[in-house]
């Protein structure tokens, strides 16, 4: 009798949390999604493998504005581990310009790989992961009130996607994330971050981005964002990519799962179009063709040099010659 209270208890709490456990692998992972969240089955999901020869190029694409980014207010923020990742709360005084409605921000998450995995991104480009990825979710203001409220409503929510590499040096602007997980290493539990430039989290250009419509990247994935992904990759150290792929624990408590492979495979395209802010430079000339150049160049500056060295053995020839030839005749006419 205590144990079917218990269960029933069980019931309502899951009931009450709205939804069913979800995980990456395993038997709640995403390829059984689509069974408790029927939506992440439909046919406009995230991520997606964005294919540069098949983009279509948009010239009136107006360039995402960030506004508020530089100065998000003195408030501290909450950082927040919630089992599937860690995630930044966000004032509204951050919002997006150059989008068909205001959007205002609302929270940041990261996804990662594991250890020793250079994967770890949603998005690929052209087949190729990232090591990590980072979404800024904003909703529609100008037509809700809330996240809650926009986030099944078409074009409710527009994400920022960042593609996150491996670089030289630390990034100063994630590490005001980073350098604060270890005090939130369990599921469930919160800190307060100081407010920092979070325009710095974005890649150096801004410009070249990809658009497309697509969905929320975990359970109940709703087909509700607006994407924009950007070409140009931010740098990370990798010690700061150790750090999110070791420190988290997707548990409330021992034992301890560390919290990895956070991140969706690619969905399918079906009939939507990807739109690009810009031409792709590397789609003129693959890296093949770019060999073969090199070695044309190469021919060529070789058959020149080889060219001038004939020429020039030839003059010196003729000058030789012609040198004799003045010997000659002058001894000639010395005897005569
Ligand atoms: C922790 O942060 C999350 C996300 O911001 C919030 O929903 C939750 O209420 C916070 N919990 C506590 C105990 O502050
Ligand atoms: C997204 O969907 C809306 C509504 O169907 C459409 O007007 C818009 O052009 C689409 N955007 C992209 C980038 O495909």
């Amino acid at each position: 009798m205590r144990f079917f209270t218990l269960l029933l208890e069980v019931i309502w709490i899951l009931a009450a949390v709205g939804g069913h456990h979800w995980t990456y692998e395993g038997p709640h992972g995403q390829q059984h999604w689509p069974a408790s969240y029927p939506e992440c089955g439909s046919n406009a999901q995230s991520p997606i493998n964005i294919q540069t020869d098949s983009v279509t190029f948009d010239p009136e694409l107006p360039a995402v504005q960030p506004h508020g980014y530089d100065q998000p207010g003195t408030e501290p923020l909450d950082l927040h581990n919630n089992g599937h990742t860690v995630q930044l709360s966000l004032p509204p005084t951050l919002y997006l310009e150059g989008l068909p409605r205001k959007y205002v921000a609302a929270q940041l998450h990261l996804h990662w790989g594991q250890k020793g995995s250079p994967e770890g991104s949603e998005h690929q480009i052209n087949g190729q992961a990232s090591a990590a990825e980072l979404h800024i979710v904003h909703y529609d203001s100008d037509s809700y009130h809330s996240l809650s409220e926009a986030a099944a409503r078409p074009q409710g929510l527009a994400v920022l996607g960042v593609l996150l590499e491996v670089g030289e040096t630390e990034n100063p602007a994630y590490e005001h994330i980073l350098s604060h997980l270890h005090k939130i290493r369990y599921k469930g539990q919160n800190t307060s971050v100081l407010p920092f430039n979070m325009r710095a989290l974005l890649p150096p250009l801004l410009a070249q981005f990809f658009r497309y419509n697509g969905s929320l990247t975990t359970p109940p994935c709703y087909q509700s964002v607006l994407w924009t992904v950007f070409n140009r990759r931010a740098q990370i150290s990798m010690g700061q990519l150790e750090k999110l792929q070791e420190t988290l624990l997707s548990t409330e408590k021992e034992p301890s799962t560390l919290l990895v492979q956070n991140y969706r495979l690619p969905q399918a395209l079906n009939q939507r179009t990807v739109l690009a802010s810009f031409i792709q430079a590397e789609s003129l000339y693959t890296t093949g063709e770019m060999l073969s150049l090199g070695v044309g160049i190469l021919a060529g500056c070789l058959c020149l040099l080889l060219a001038v060295y004939f020429i020039a053995r030839k003059i010196r020839k003729k000058m030789l010659q012609n040198r004799k030839t003045v010997v000659f005749t002058s001894t000639q006419t010395t005897e005569a």
